[in-house]
């Protein structure tokens, strides 16, 4: 699959769907009904594979999970309720007591908490890699049932060469994992690059609009099906059919805005990397050199303001971007490391991966750049004003 992929083409409107509808319908339904005896025996035992019951398979989730499966250039894929359902679900199913799991460092939060809470609490052990330093994570690969990626890394964003360790898990047998919603599989096809599955929070740029959530795995048919069986069958955070309809409405636009997200992502980060009250700009734009595989980047990055600017007078100032978790949707928002790291929870990976209190996540959205340039401006000046 190549950057060119037009993603409209991919969705195939008035070509398959019922009645050439423009957009795909929304089976709203729970279960599917059946006309005999003979066809529900036939479904029970394998015969048939008509459908039954939509936390099994419900055509508008599968019509999701073609798509992504055809961007990433995967086999199979299954969709679930959440982000974080869905990296339960790329990874519960391969793990038990006495597995290890090689994860990075400044992995997403959430993840780390799942990791640091109930698998630990079940007998598997993760221990944290950088992953920039691409020999300590082959090096920690032996014997580790699975490495689990994100590239780039949540609040730093630092990224690790995915092929050169997709080669190394392959070789020790080890189970690649990567988040890829940052870059979505318009800039980064991790599958091409070995990597076994890959996650989608759909919840962001996939969807787009801050109206839903949802997530995607995908990978090889035979991985998806032992997920298949355990994840959305026995865990059961399937997702559902008016989530699927929403994320595949805004998958029709993702590479308009993931341009979009990138091009003022780029302007905002390169104009604050040379302003004096910042000290650091974490954006992989900004690197000399990138691993190969990464085509563009998402407009989700972090700076450090300097000691002489109050955090949370600079948040206040702020006029058009907002304060808020999440990000991939129109609006610009930010998170204050501030804030984030005062998190309740036993397993804090701000405290634990020494997130800068000064660090400010920024998710440009698809506001004019220089509006987004000039409130960033304005909130900088006041706050330093006061904080002097
Ligand atoms: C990198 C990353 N992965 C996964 C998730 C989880 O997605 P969800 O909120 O849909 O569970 C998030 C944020 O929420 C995230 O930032």
């Amino acid at each position: 699959m190549t950057h060119h992929t037009y993603v409209p083409d991919l969705i195939t409107p008035a070509r398959d769907t019922p009645l050439a509808a423009s957009a795909p319908p929304i089976f709203q339904a729970s279960s599917f009904l059946f006309e005999s005896y003979a066809q529900i025996e036939a479904v029970f035992s394998g015969r048939s594979d008509q459908l039954v019951y939509s936390r099994g398979d419900n055509p508008t989730v599968s019509e999701l999970e073609a798509l992504i499966a055809r961007l990433e250039g995967t086999e199979a894929a299954r969709g679930f309720s959440s982000g974080m359902a869905a990296i339960c679900g790329a990874v519960l199913p391969f793990v038990k007591p006495g597995d290890r799991i090689v994860a990075i460092e400044h992995v997403y939060s959430d993840a780390y908490r799942l990791f640091e809470t109930v698998l630990r609490r079940f007998g598997v052990e993760t221990v944290y890699v950088d992953g920039t330093d691409t020999d300590s994570v082959i090096a920690a690969l032996p014997d580790a049932r699975m490495v689990y990626l994100e590239s780039p890394t949540s609040w730093t964003f630092r990224l690790q060469d995915l092929g050169a360790i997709a080669t190394a898990a392959q070789h020790h047998g080890v189970i690649s994992v990567i988040d890829n919603s940052w870059a979505t599989p318009i800039f980064q096809n991790p599958a091409a690059l070995g990597i076994d599955l890959i996650v989608h929070a759909a919840s962001k740029y996939l969807s787009g609009h801050s109206d839903t959530l949802g997530g995607l795995v995908t990978g090889p048919s035979a991985m998806i099906k032992q997920i298949d069986h355990e994840a959305t069958h026995l865990f059961g955070g399937r997702m559902s059919p008016m989530d699927a309809f929403l994320v595949l409405r805004g998958m029709r636009t993702l590479e308009l805005r993931m341009r979009a997200h990138m091009q003022t992502g780029m302007t905002l980060a390169k104009v604050l990397n040379a302003n004096p009250m910042v000290t650091k700009v974490h954006h992989p734009g900004l690197l000399a050199e990138h691993p190969a595989g990464l085509r563009g980047f998402g407009g989700l990055f972090a700076f450090d303001l300097a000691g002489g600017v109050n955090v949370e007078q600079f948040c206040d100032a702020l006029q058009v971007i907002r304060l808020g978790v999440s990000w991939g949707g129109p609006e610009s928002l930010i998170v204050p490391g501030q804030a984030a790291c005062g998190l309740a929870g036993a397993a804090n990976s701000f405290q634990r991966f020494n997130v800068s209190p000064r660090t400010i996540r920024l998710a440009a959205g698809l506001e004019p750049a220089d509006v987004l340039l000039a409130d960033l401006t304005q909130a900088i000046d006041q706050a330093q004003a006061i904080a002097a």
